[in-house]
């Protein structure tokens, strides 16, 4: 067998980051970032994609960011498995990929840290203390390191990608950020990194978590009544499987503030455990 065409560059400094793209930018061509931390699946593949048909250059980068889990969470655990993520980006035409150690981001003595507050605090945040500051830092970092023309993120962390809207705003960093919506499997279950984590069991059980939240955004948008519409997916969420839900809630689309009513954009937001892994997805309140 012939070998596979491999176009795609790795590198795990700050300095070769910037040569390269600034060589890009002396030839006049545009720069998307797709920032990820690995264990790479068809969501962020479709992240690259939409990245391809935006701007003439694509970088990715891989970096399982220490400050943004907490001290009992899977920081060790999560999956790394950078050769098949390398043939992945390079199957994908993805044109650089930025890997750096954790001793390249946060050298000793590195002591800066954003805090996200009010929209960092609540819904995941209230519940991963310090995450989205974790997040903040690194995206930052990520961004002033590329200064990509665009970035693209997932819907599937809606919180997130309503925080780095924020943050970009907040610092005037010279970026536009692009919300990707959530690629799925047939049944409904969001792709993610985390749903290695579960039993074969566990899998069948994990679509109700989608379930759940379209039919409750369905009826939002029907005129049901927004607190027993939520209600009702905890149960439904709980009937299913799932050991406990850490939230679920219907909240204003763009900022995050309890919905007031179906006339304002919603989302239904969730995060639930299943066996060893916590689920997080959501879904948008249809519009008549
Ligand atoms: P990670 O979980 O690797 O996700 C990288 C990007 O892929 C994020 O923007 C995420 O929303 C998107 N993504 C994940 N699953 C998806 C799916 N099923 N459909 C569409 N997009 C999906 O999110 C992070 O990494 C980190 O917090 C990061 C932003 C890289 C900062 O460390």
């Amino acid at each position: 067998m012939a070998a596979a065409n491999v176009n795609l560059v790795a590198v795990r400094d700050v300095e070769s980051l910037r040569r390269r793209i600034q060589g890009w930018r002396r030839e006049g061509r545009t720069v998307a970032l797709v920032p990820t931390m690995g264990a790479l699946h068809k969501g962020h593949v479709t992240l690259m994609e939409r990245a391809k048909k935006m701007a003439d250059r694509v970088v990715a980068t891989i970096f399982v960011n220490p400050k943004q889990f907490g001290p009992s969470e899977d920081f060790s655990a999560y999956p790394r498995r950078e050769n098949q993520d390398f043939e992945m980006l390079n199957g994908a035409g993805v044109h650089l990929l930025f890997a750096p150690d954790v001793g390249a981001m946060y050298p000793p003595n590195f002591a800066t840290s954003i805090r996200m507050s009010g929209i960092g605090e609540i819904l995941d945040g209230a519940h991963r203390p310090g995450h989205f500051d974790g997040v903040a830092t690194v995206v930052a970092k990520l961004l002033l390191q590329a200064l990509p023309d665009i970035a693209l993120f997932g819907e599937k962390d809606y919180q997130q990608l309503v925080l780095i809207r924020r943050l970009v705003a907040d610092l005037n960093i010279p970026v536009d950020i692009i919300g990707v919506e959530t690629v799925r499997e047939a049944d409904g279950l969001a792709l993610s990194s985390r749903n290695a984590y579960l039993t074969a069991n566990e899998r069948a059980k994990a679509p109700a978590l989608y379930a759940a939240i379209t039919t409750a955004a369905k009826a939002i948008a029907q005129g049901e009544n927004i607190a027993a519409a939520v209600s009702s997916a905890r149960e439904n969420i709980l009937a299913s499987g799932f050991s406990s839900v850490d939230y679920v809630d219907a909240r204003h689309a763009e900022t995050l503030a309890p919905l007031g009513s179906n006339a304002e954009p919603g989302r239904v937001l969730v995060a639930a455990h299943l066996g060893r892994a916590r689920l997080i997805d959501n879904a948008a309140v249809p519009r008549g």
